[in-house]
C-alpha cells in the first residue's frame, strides 16, 4: 500500500509522463509540418518566374530616336507596348474630345504623363488581339488611332475605345520618364 506521498509522487510521475508525451506529439507534428514545407518549397519556388523572365518585368527604352508622328512597339512582360510620339495637332485634337460620350470616359490628360508621348499596352480590351496601327500603312480605324481586326474595335489617338465591342480604353502601363529621353516601363 502506498503512502499518501507515494500516491502523490506517482500522480506527479503520470502527469509528467503525460506532459512529455504531449510534447513529443507536438514536436513530431511540427517536424512533419516543417518537413512537408521544406520538401514542397522547391516545387513551389520553381513556379516563380525564372531570372530571364524577371528581367522583362521592367524595360528601359531610349526614345530619343523616335521621330514626331512615329509609333514604336516594345515588349514588356511578354506584351506589346505601343509608344506614340504625337504631333501637336493630334494632342490638341485628343484634348478637345468630349469624354462624356465615351464608353470608358477618360480625358487625354488622364492617359499621358507628357502630352507628346502616348504609352499604352497594345492588347485589345475585348478579347486580347493586337490592334493594327503601329505600321505606317496599317488600317488605323475611323479615329486614326488603332483598329482591332478581330471584331472591329476602333481606338482614337489617345487609345480610347470609340466603336466596337471592346469595353475599355487601351491600358496605360505603369511607366516614368527617367530623363527626357529615357522611358522606364514597369
Ligand atoms: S479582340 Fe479586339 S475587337 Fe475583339
Amino acid at each position: 500500500m502506498m503512502t499518501k506521498t507515494a500516491v502523490e509522487e506517482n500522480k506527479l510521475d503520470q502527469e509528467t509522463e503525460g506532459t512529455r508525451r504531449d510534447f513529443i506529439y507536438v514536436a513530431t507534428g511540427m517536424m512533419g509540418t516543417f518537413g512537408l514545407a521544406a520538401t514542397a518549397w522547391p516545387f513551389i519556388d520553381q513556379m516563380n518566374p525564372a531570372a530571364d523572365v524577371l528581367s522583362l518585368a521592367s524595360a528601359e527604352i531610349d526614345v530619343s530616336s523616335i521621330e514626331l508622328g512615329q509609333r514604336v512597339t516594345v515588349t514588356w512582360r511578354g506584351q506589346p507596348v505601343f509608344i506614340d510620339r504625337r504631333r501637336p495637332e493630334t494632342i490638341s485634337e485628343m484634348q478637345a474630345v468630349d469624354v462624356s460620350q465615351l464608353k470608358d470616359s477618360q480625358t487625354d490628360e488622364m492617359r499621358v504623363k507628357q502630352d507628346e508621348w502616348l504609352v499604352v499596352v497594345g492588347v485589345c480590351t475585348h478579347l486580347g488581339c493586337v490592334p493594327l496601327g503601329q505600321g505606317d500603312g496599317d488600317n488605323r480605324g475611323e479615329w486614326g488611332g488603332w483598329f482591332c481586326p478581330c471584331h472591329g474595335s476602333h481606338y482614337d489617338q489617345s487609345g480610347r475605345i470609340m466603336k466596337g465591342p471592346a469595353p475599355k480604353n487601351l491600358v496605360v502601363p505603369p511607366y516614368e520618364f527617367k530623363s527626357d529621353t529615357l522611358l522606364a516601363i514597369g
